[in-house]
């Protein structure tokens, strides 16, 4: 059997209607804070992406029974927890290391293989093991992955060196069955982490949100199960908004709250955007084409990393010079050489252009581009590494000229949720084939 691929011919304008379910980036956290809850859990609105089939063949593997409905997943542990994530799950996704500290509480020892993710930056886990060595745990890594015991992890005080995502998922679902009170600081306060923490709340857990990003954690004994609906995933969000301004059409998005996008929103209403919102859709056209911005991705409430790749295709064709200066990963761009083959205009520098200097000024990492617009895209054959070099390359190439064809989709597939059927479902001439 060959790569599986894509072809997308040039179709003009995209149109229409898509409702986005739960992200991605929550359903996978939540999958993990069920398994801890002594009874049955429901996840709704999930989406269908790999990364959940992941995630739910690991969550079987140590003793939980993982059911999908519709778009309901029903979780629930049903056997003593095995303690060892298995081998096999090496490198595919990064939900291993989120199971350590869990791990720990219920078994008193735990195995987690080499995570894996978007190759965009060497990605430590040092925050992760910092704060689990800080609650107790007796860590060592070796080639094969992350081993840890200790008989309950203990409620401390982390202070994360940088809001990471990843590292203060994993110190809340430690610290909720750990003994005593944790408090992070510097945590990172996503809409997905906060989503998170409330699902826990509902299970039991004791969370409190305060200020200046702060969490505090005051362990329990056990938790019991619960039900939660996720909320509309905002990077499918803006990347279908995105489609739509691209092709100078105009895509009507259900699914997310407003609330969500709000950074979004005003980056692309300074290009030129107009918006039309209400309760249950946000539409975005631009009659009079788009202006050059400046840009700079941050933590949240700022312009979100992964927002960024379809940003820079919008502003390959926007009026002007613009900048997008990346702050969160050092090498995020790595989907740009895909975007040069398809015609686009980017140069890319080590400088902190467009905004503040960042943790990656005076380094090497590549890590500001400038793009010039509009520039007249072509069709080309391009791989794609990960999930949002996938979807940039893919809205290039229904604008370029000429046929495009995509190579190694898995990895879009992995994040985005039925993308074919839903970007056919808009107009874009996108057929599946095996190369
Ligand atoms: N970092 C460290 N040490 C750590 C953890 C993080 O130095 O122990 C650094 C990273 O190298 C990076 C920065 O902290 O420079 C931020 O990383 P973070 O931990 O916040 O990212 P993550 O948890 O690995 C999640 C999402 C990413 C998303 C980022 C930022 C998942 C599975 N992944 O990654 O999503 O870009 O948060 O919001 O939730 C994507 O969806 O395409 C994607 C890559």
């Amino acid at each position: 059997m060959g790569t599986r691929g894509w072809k997308i011919d040039p179709a003009g304008p995209l149109r229409g209607d898509v409702t986005v379910r739960g992200s991605k980036n929550a359903v996978t956290k939540h999958m993990v804070a069920a398994m801890l809850g002594g009874g049955p859990c429901t996840i709704s609105n999930a989406p269908r992406v790999g990364d959940v089939e992941i995630t739910a063949q690991m969550l079987r593997a140590i003793g939980c029974s993982v059911e999908r409905d519709g778009d309901i997943l029903r979780i629930e542990r049903t056997a003593a927890p095995q303690s060892a994530v298995p081998q096999t799950f090496t490198g595919r996704n990064r939900i291993p290391v989120l199971l350590l500290g869990p791990l720990l509480n219920l078994t008193g020892e735990a195995f987690v293989p080499m995570v894996g993710g978007d190759q965009i930056g060497p990605r430590p886990l040092d925050f992760h093991i910092q704060a689990l060595t800080s609650m107790g745990a007796q860590i060592t890594v070796d080639d094969s992955g992350i081993h840890a015991v200790t008989r309950r992890l203990r409620g401390t005080k982390v202070a994360l060196p940088y809001p990471s995502v990843g590292a203060t998922e994993s110190v809340i679902l430690s610290a909720v069955l750990a003994e005593g009170r944790t408090v992070i600081t510097n945590a990172a306060v996503e809409p997905e982490i906060l989503e998170l923490a409330l699902f826990l709340q509902r299970m039991g857990a004791g969370i409190q949100l305060q200020p200046d990003r702060r969490i505090l954690i005051e362990g329990v004994e056990r938790l019991h199960g619960a039900a939660t609906r996720l909320a509309g995933d905002r990077l499918e969000a803006f990347s279908y908004l995105v489609a739509g301004l691209l092709t100078g059409g105009q895509v009507r998005v259900h699914g997310c709250a407003q609330d969500r996008l709000v950074t979004a929103i005003e980056t692309l209403r300074k290009m030129g955007a107009q918006f039309e919102i209400d309760e249950s859709y946000i539409t975005a056209s631009a009659p009079g084409g788009l202006r050059s911005a400046a840009v700079s991705t941050g933590t949240h409430p700022g312009f979100m990393t992964d927002w960024q790749q379809p940003l820079l295709v919008l502003m390959s064709q926007a009026r002007g010079l613009s900048v997008l200066h990346e702050t969160v990963f050092e090498n995020r761009f790595v989907y740009v050489d895909a975007l040069k083959k398809l015609g686009c205009e980017i140069e890319l520098f080590p400088m902190c252009l467009g905004g503040n200097a960042c943790r990656f000024h005076d380094t090497n990492h590549l890590h500001s581009a400038v793009v010039h617009g509009p520039s007249k895209l072509v069709g080309a054959q391009v791989h794609v590494p990960d999930v949002r070099t996938g979807y940039s390359s893919v809205i290039a190439a229904s604008i370029a000229q000429g046929p495009s064809v995509l190579l190694d989709v898995d990895s879009l597939e992995r994040g985005y949720d039925e993308p074919l059927e839903r970007l056919q479902s808009i107009g874009m001439a996108i057929t599946p084939v095996e190369a």
